[in-house]
């Protein structure tokens, strides 16, 4: 059971909300420059891709408006070393301006957490600029080596 918040509610993204006027691409638009004309041919690569690596997305949905304002994603990464144990990557945690302090981006944390522990997971990763280090430590992620980026 999730818990519950006044102002939002937190579910999995479903297909439904790939399409336009979700929210969901105002919402990741915030973390890059997103296409909010995706067709659905493209929309429907997308979904089976998501199913397909096992990621685990979880949006938060504004009561009022029924908006999709948040964001966050889980992808697994099974590790050959460890004999097959999990490690997950949090990908693109982001709220929508308007939106922000409120607290929709730690309930998602929070809910994501739960969910890597749920599925065995050993450890979570995730990449951030330095000023957002304080607001992960509260979740309890420390800082370790930086890492690197090849754009492809
Ligand atoms: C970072 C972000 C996800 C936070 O979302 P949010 O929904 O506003 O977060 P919450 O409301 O759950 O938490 C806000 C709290 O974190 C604190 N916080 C925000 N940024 C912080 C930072 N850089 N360092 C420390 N604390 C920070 C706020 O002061 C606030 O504190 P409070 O709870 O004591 O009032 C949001 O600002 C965002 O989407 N930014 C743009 C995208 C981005 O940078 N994403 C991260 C990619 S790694």
């Amino acid at each position: 059971m999730r818990p519950d918040h006044e102002k939002f509610f937190l579910r999995e993204l479903c297909w439904s909300d790939l399409r336009q006027g979700s929210g969901i691409w105002e919402t990741l638009n915030e973390l890059t420059p997103a296409n909010c004309v995706v067709s659905l041919r493209a929309r429907l690569k997308i979904w089976l891709n998501l199913k397909r690596e096992g990621s685990f997305v979880l949006v938060a949905i504004w009561r009022e408006n029924g908006q999709i304002v948040g964001h966050v994603k889980l992808l697994p990464d099974q590790k050959i070393a460890r004999g097959g144990a999990l490690a997950g990557h949090v990908e693109d945690v982001v709220t929508r301006q308007g939106f922000r302090n409120q607290g929709v981006a730690s309930a998602l944390l929070k809910e994501l957490k739960r969910e890597a522990i749920l599925r065995g997971m050993y450890k979570l990763t995730l990449a951030c600029h330095d000023w957002l280090e304080g607001f992960y430590a509260r979740f309890d992620f420390v800082k370790t080596d930086s890492g690197m980026r090849a754009n492809l």
